[in-house]
């Protein structure tokens, strides 16, 4: 089998990618491990920045998303001092959309089925070849047991962050930072009891209040790495969320539902460095992963295949500037979107030091009072510009 692109992993990254080559002309094959209902049931981030939605609606995955996101002004920030609402759309001129990464999967699924393009499911085995030759090629088990091989002019990794892209590059350059605890996430079939996102600092631990529709509320609290879920209850969950998100104050409650998943995720920083080793590029979790608490991830990878796709083009057709400059100038951004992560991260999350309590204290008065302050978290919240 032969193919310009081959793209490892149907993630957000991989797909996205492949439905931008397309309206280039650019044929694609994407490779993926899992099933196609397991690719479309996965429960994972839920915030488009403004640039990722025009993005999409410029490339014609708008409609659905036009239809079902909730575009959202800004967010609140809570202390058990204060709530205060910052509203992107007065300080930075736009806002955020509401819209699980489920769906926006659909969308993309669905694009790429109509646009006829391929997307192999349940492959075993995935393994780059000769990634530093104008030839590539991957092989992999096909659903049926049966070798296959595609030959290209380019390897994407999309492939998230444990897929073997990575390992394919000699030699790269790796940060790494773990931070010391976790988020318990659940989904709750009731309706949210918030208007916009409430991110809150308590003693006990960071809480947050997002949702996915008028009817499904998304939820989080900070706990211990290594937590078993075992020991949170339904009853404890709500209980701790119901304190830590300020139910009871200033006549705000919080109404508890059914809780329909639970899991507990890991909270990791992490950069790989160059993103391109000759014909292989990397794009999304495969090179980077930022703790979720800036809404990055997604949109990260977004501006990844955003910027890759043009540079693959031009490639195609001879002109390889664009791709030469596409490791620089995604790390840029990448390190961007680090450091708020990491900000919005450290301000939240409470240790077990009284002195960092203060401090957070502090920096969270700062930017709830100041406009500087609260200028500099919205136009990171809401994304940068991707071109
Ligand atoms: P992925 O979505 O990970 O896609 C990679 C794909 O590659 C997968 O489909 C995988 O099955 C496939 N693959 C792996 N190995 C192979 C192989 N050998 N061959 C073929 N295919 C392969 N971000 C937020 O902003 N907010 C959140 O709340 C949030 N929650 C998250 C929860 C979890 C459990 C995880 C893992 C991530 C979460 N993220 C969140 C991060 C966000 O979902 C990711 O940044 C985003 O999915 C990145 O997209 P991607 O396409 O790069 O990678
Ligand atoms: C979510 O809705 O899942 C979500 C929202 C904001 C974040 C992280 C996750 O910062």
């Amino acid at each position: 089998m032969r193919t310009q692109v081959v793209i490892i992993g149907a993630g957000p990254a991989g797909l996205l990618l492949s439905h931008l080559l397309a309206a280039d002309g650019v044929e694609s094959v994407v490779l993926e491990t899992r099933s196609r209902e397991y690719v479309l049931a996965r429960i994972r981030a839920g915030i488009l920045e403004h640039s990722s939605v025009e993005l999409l609606t410029d490339v014609g995955l708008g409609e659905r998303l036009a239809r079902e996101s909730m575009p959202h002004r800004g967010i609140y920030l809570h202390t058990p001092e204060q709530r205060t609402h910052l509203d992107f759309v007065d300080l930075v001129g736009h806002g955020i959309h509401v819209y699980g990464q489920t769906d926006l999967t659909r969308d993309l699924v669905d694009a790429r089925v109509r646009g006829g393009q391929q997307l192999v499911y349940e492959v075993t085995g995935t393994a780059l070849h000769d990634i530093d030759t104008a030839r590539p090629y991957v092989t992999f088990v096909d659903a049926d047991g049966a070798a296959r091989r595609i030959d290209a002019d380019v390897v994407v990794g999309c492939d998230g962050s444990f897929g073997p892209s990575r390992q394919a590059v000699p030699d790269p350059r790796t940060w790494e930072r773990t931070y010391p605890y976790a988020w318990l996430g659940v989904l709750a079939d009731v309706a949210p009891s918030t208007d916009e996102l409430i991110y809150a600092w308590h003693p006990d631990g960071f809480a947050m209040h997002s949702m996915r529709s008028a009817a499904v509320s998304r939820l989080y609290l900070q706990v211990p790495p290594g937590t078993d879920i075992a020991e949170w209850s339904d009853d404890r969950i709500w209980t701790a969320l119901a304190a830590r998100l300020g139910h009871g104050r200033d006549g705000w409650t919080l109404t508890p539902g059914p809780i329909t998943e639970k899991s507990v995720l890991p909270m990791r920083g992490f950069v790989a460095a160059p993103m391109r080793h000759g014909r292989l590029f990397l794009a999304g979790d495969a090179a980077h992963i930022v703790p979720p608490t800036g809404a990055k991830g997604l949109n990260l990878a977004i501006a990844d295949v955003a910027r890759l796709a043009p540079a693959l083009g031009a490639l195609l057709r001879g002109d390889g500037a664009l791709a030469a400059a596409y490791s620089d100038t995604a790390l840029a951004r990448v390190w961007r979107c680090q450091h708020f992560s990491w900000w919005m991260t450290t301000m939240l999350h409470v240790t077990d030091d009284p002195f960092d309590a203060q401090l957070q204290l502090a920096q969270l008065r700062w930017v709830a009072s100041s406009e500087a302050g609260a200028r500099g978290l919205a136009e990171n919240y809401t994304g940068l510009p991707l071109r």
